[in-house]
């Protein structure tokens, strides 16, 4: 069965809230799913992933380095034609989404466009949104 691995930081459970109701969205369509925090992140989990999602708040308009980090030594795995996604939780500028979106790109992933980010603590609305990108990605991994 194809498994969605959901990697995410979050300083204050706002982007972790984001990757739970993505993780739902994809378990909704019968596909395996497991949310992480990045430094619980197991890279076996990775490697046998299907889709890579990565998820990480904004500060000082960028994401925070111990993230950037994860997402070079990612780069080193054989992550090519895996599906990924990019998504956060941010206040005002919300660079962080749309900078992991480019460095998967950069190392070879397909990404979902547009990235998914979110202001601040996701309202019952925003978790729907966020179910409903889970969703996409089981489509796009059954559809493969
Ligand atoms: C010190 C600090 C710096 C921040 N810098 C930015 C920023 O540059 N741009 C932005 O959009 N949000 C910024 N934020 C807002 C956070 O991204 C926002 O609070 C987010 O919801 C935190 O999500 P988390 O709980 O998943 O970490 C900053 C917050 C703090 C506390």
């Amino acid at each position: 069965m194809p498994k969605v691995v959901i990697v995410y930081l979050s300083t204050s459970g706002n982007t972790k809230a984001m990757a739970d109701a993505i993780a739902e969205g994809v378990r909704s369509r019968n596909v395996e799913a497991l949310a992480v925090n990045f430094h619980e992140a197991d890279i076996e989990d990775l490697r046998s992933a299907d889709a890579i999602a990565i998820g990480s708040s904004t500060f000082y308009y960028k994401m925070l380095p111990p993230m950037e980090k994860f997402i070079e030594n990612l780069a080193r795995e054989d992550v090519k034609e895996k599906i990924g996604a990019a998504f956060g939780s941010y206040g005002w500028s919300g660079e962080a989404p749309v900078m992991i979106a480019e460095k998967m790109r950069e190392i070879g992933m397909k990404v979902i466009d547009p990235v998914l980010r979110i202001q601040y603590t996701p309202t019952d609305k925003d978790l729907e949104e966020c179910k409903r990108l889970g969703k996409d990605i089981a489509i796009r991994l059954k559809a493969k």
